[in-house]
């Protein structure tokens, strides 16, 4: 695959090659099933893999935001939306913008409105206000699949006042909600006359990056949402087949799984890539955590997700990583090649640390990983490893869908259905009712 080196490229140590492989084979029925859902549209459950084909949606979406941002010029996008209707968003956001996109003046700031968070949302609020004040646009992108998520609805309620309040005579026109078709969400939608995206049925929240949900907003920030779908749709093309990335991920980690090794950690040698550990390990807790199987055992499986962020943690959680408990499996991703910025050869700091002067950052941070490698091969702690070429929309997209798919194999291994998450709702639920007892 273009710009990613994936696992069959990487050594991969700790796991014997021979159960791994008979893990893959295992896999074979369910690679079949998803192939034949390929370009099948949005009935099935693998609907999510259709979305980066989807050349309908990709047109409306360029169309509205054409007509958006021709008619109303806004110089601030606030998205609102929680889990997976926003941590796609955030995780491409952060890794192709870096993270301080909005203070390196673009057309059009980012923010996002998730949690319930007085001190952070009235800070959004403010700035918003201050927008609206100066006579400059802000659009609002409540991004909702049920339509009724309490951080979401209220957190939508605060914007859509402040916008009702200071742009009475066209507040509509500067909201976008993408919502389930039939959602309390939509029908305000359609009342207000808000522009809407629908989400298909069966994409769920955490395989929704590539719908409308993460497309629209990322595309009005001036993301090359082509480029994204291209790397997205060559990896489904490439784990349709038997022997795929995604196979051989999923295989792997379902082996150290059953060797007792239930943290699966994701070494990311990049901040920018700090979001799509979130994003990661919400695919992987609600994917993979469940009570019970498909034929409705009580099974209690799960991998434990965690994120390591490099070369940070090296100075954190290493320690415990390399002489901690044996439960733990590790991949590391990393980033061959950034922006060029050198270690200066200054009189003053010779001797400090050696062989470094003069040095690119980006070698040194590969001559880190490689220690890193070492370490783990002489502690006998697994791991794998994924190589970004460099950090590209195409490379992102492919790296997300193979995760997808990844955590779709798992959830066949686990005999588990991994779109559901019946277990957000029970929360969900009981939120709703405290709220109600306080009332009456
Ligand atoms: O992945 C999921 O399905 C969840 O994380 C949801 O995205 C999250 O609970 C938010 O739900 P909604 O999009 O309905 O507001």
């Amino acid at each position: 695959m273009k710009n990613l080196n994936l696992l069959h490229d990487v050594k991969i140590t700790g796991v014997e090659k021979k159960q791994r492989v008979e893990v893959e084979q295992m896999l074979i029925p369910e690679i079949e099933r998803i192939k034949s859902a390929v370009g099948t549209g949005y009935e099935t459950p693998y609907a999510s893999i259709n979305l980066p084909s989807d050349v309908r949606l990709i047109k409306d979406i360029k169309r509205i935001i054409a007509e958006k941002k021709e008619k109303h010029k806004p110089t601030m996008l606030i998205v609102i939306g929680i889990g997976g209707s926003n941590f796609g968003t955030i995780a491409i956001h952060q890794a192709l913008n870096g993270l301080f996109y909005n203070e390196q003046s673009p057309d059009i700031k980012l923010y996002f409105v998730d949690s319930v968070d007085s001190d952070y949302v009235q800070t959004v609020y403010q700035f918003a206000q201050q927008e609206l004040d100066a006579g400059r646009n802000v659009l609002v992108n409540v991004v909702s699949k049920s339509g009724t998520t309490t951080e979401t609805v209220v957190n939508f309620e605060l914007f859509y006042e402040l916008l009702r309040k200071k742009r009475p005579d066209n507040y509509q026109e500067l909201i976008v909600a993408t919502t389930d078709e039939g959602s309390k969400l939509w029908r305000l939608a359609i009342e207000e006359g808000f522009t809407s995206f629908h989400v298909p049925k069966k994409v769920g929240g955490r395989y929704s990056v590539f719908s409308a949900v993460g497309l629209f907003p990322l595309a009005f920030i001036g993301i090359d949402i082509d480029k994204l779908l291209s790397g997205a749709g060559a990896m489904v093309d490439l784990c349709t087949q038997h022997k795929n990335p995604a196979a051989t991920s999923a295989a792997t980690i379902f082996a150290q799984y059953q060797k007792g090794r239930t943290i699966h950690d994701s070494f990311f040698f990049s901040k920018q890539l700090a979001g799509v550990g979130g994003w990661y390990r919400q695919l992987v807790g609600e994917g993979l955590g469940k009570e019970k199987n498909l034929a409705g055992e009580v099974v209690n499986v799960g991998i434990t997700p965690t994120v390591s962020i490099g070369t940070n943690d090296l100075h954190s959680v290493t320690q415990l990583y390399l002489a901690g408990p044996h439960d733990k499996f590790t991949t590391f991703i990393t980033v061959q090649k950034g922006v060029d910025v050198r270690v200066p050869t200054l009189p003053q700091f010779e001797g400090f640390v050696a062989n470094v002067q003069g040095m690119a950052f980006d070698d040194l941070r590969s001559a880190i990983v490689g220690g890193m490698y070492r370490a783990y091969e002489q502690k006998k702690r697994p791991f794998m490893g994924i190589e970004f070429q460099e950090l590209s929309a195409e490379a992102l997209g492919a790296f997300l869908q193979m995760k997808m798919l990844e955590v779709m194999f798992l959830g066949f291994l686990f005999d588990i259905n991994p779109f559901n998450q019946p277990q957000v709702e029970l929360y969900k639920a009981g939120t709703k009712e405290i709220l109600l007892a306080r009332r009456s």
